[in-house]
């Protein structure tokens, strides 16, 4: 996947530097071309004739050196490069990196980069594990930068534990199989909701549910990450989302989600309503707040639309339109029934009683159900690592 791919490879002052000489000879061998941007510390550990023989390009380590090509190299290397690779970060570049200071050729290289770019951190364990460093971390990671975590291992200081740098051979296949992952959808058309809807009593008040959208952001994040275009409709959440590939739209009620995911529907692949959508609605909701008075309002409901299954009639066989079933009791029989009722190609069942599955939860426990009478039970996991194994099982199945 990395074939005539440009890299631009940013090293800082960390003992791991001299492990970039095997990684820049790794990618040169896999066909792609690297440029080198160091810091003036990385020297104490790699020197630059080694790092300019195996790159066969000059490395980039002072912006105001006169033998630049370029008055503005960081501009022209960041324009040059399909992706940055930042190996090894010290607990100093990614302090800057967080922080948008650009004080030497590297960290103004990292402001002026706007594509893909993966850090391999490397440091002492006690520095990896505190607050600073994992606070700036968290915001590079929400902002989508790619970490190649620090494994467990012996650190040059003699200490045992998470801080030494991935080995090359890892560095190298964790780009390359994300740039094969993230061509393994491309093209297709992917429909999500996510989220619970609201039902307005009046201005002031509404009908809703607990459902954080945490499971439908997560499969909408996997399937961009695997290269397909997502249209997410979101009921209000609180989650941001940031992929490239994402396209979303906000709403709040059933009727909106409904008129939102009609339209999209005929044009997608695979759909998964992971919403918690309302069935029913206020038949007479209010026009100004309904004031505290001794007769009680009376609230007349009326059922919403069932998204799913207005989807499920309009499915043509080379749609994959999956569900969701939140049950209390009778789980695997009300899934089916769902399952059958509303035509989808296979279901996941949420249980209530599981501990640390369903609404809120950064984890999940679900059982899959599908038409050919197939089942699939998966463990407590993350919410990312479950729709892992959602999106692996429809691809299993598709048409
Ligand atoms: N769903 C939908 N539109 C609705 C209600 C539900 O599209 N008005 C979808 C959900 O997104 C989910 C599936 O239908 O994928 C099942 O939702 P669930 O709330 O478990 O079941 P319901 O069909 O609403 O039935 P019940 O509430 O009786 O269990």
């Amino acid at each position: 996947m990395l074939n005539s791919k440009k890299i631009l490879l940013g090293i800082s002052g960390g003992i791991a530097a001299y492990k970039t000489a095997y990684l820049i000879r790794l990618f040169i061998k896999a066909g792609a071309e690297v440029k080198v941007v160091a810091t003036q510390n990385a020297f104490h550990f790699v020197t630059k004739v080694t790092l300019e023989t195996l790159s066969k390009n000059k490395v980039y380590d002072n912006l105001f050196a006169e033998n630049n090509d370029y008055l503005t190299e960081h501009i022209a290397l960041t324009d040059w490069a399909d992706f940055f690779v930042v190996a090894p970060a010290t607990a100093n570049i990614i302090g800057k990196f967080a922080n948008g200071i650009a004080d030497d050729a590297l960290s103004t290289s990292f402001l002026a980069f706007n594509k893909e770019v993966f850090i391999a951190p490397a440091m002492n364990c006690k520095m990896y594990e505190h607050f600073a460093i994992q606070k700036n971390i968290a915001f590079l990671q929400s902002k989508g930068i790619k970490f190649i975590e620090a494994p467990v291992g012996e650190l040059a200081c003699g200490y045992e534990g998470k801080g030494r740098m991935e080995e090359p051979e890892n560095i190298f296949t964790f780009v390359d199989n994300y740039f094969e992952n993230a061509a393994l959808l491309k093209g297709k058309r992917v429909l999500i909701t996510a989220g619970p809807t609201y039902e307005a009593i009046d201005p002031v008040r509404f009908i809703g549910n607990h459902s954080s959208g945490k499971m439908g952001i997560a499969l909408a994040e996997v399937f961009a990450q695997l290269g397909a275009n997502v249209t997410l409709v979101a009921g209000p959440i609180q989650i941001s989302t940031n992929h490239p590939l994402i396209e979303r739209i906000n709403v709040i009620t059933a009727n909106e989600m409904y008129e939102k995911c009609i339209k999209i529907f005929s044009k997608s692949d695979y759909t998964v309503m992971a919403a918690a959508v309302a069935d029913f609605t206020i038949a007479n909701p209010e026009g100004s707040k309904i004031k505290k008075s001794k007769k009680l309002p009376q609230i007349k409901l009326i059922p919403t639309i069932d998204i799913l299954a207005e989807l499920g009639k309009n499915k043509t066989s080379k749609q994959l339109l999956i569900g969701f079933a939140l049950e209390t009791d009778k789980e695997k029989r009300n899934a089916i029934n769902k399952l059958n009722n509303k035509n989808l190609d296979f279901i996941v069942l949420n249980s209530l009683n599981d501990i640390g599955a369903g609404f809120g939860y950064d984890t999940n426990k679900v059982s899959i159900f599908d038409r050919e009478g197939n089942s699939k039970h998966i463990e407590l996991k993350s919410k990312k690592e479950i729709a892992k194994d959602i999106i692996s099982y429809l691809l299993k199945i598709q048409v």
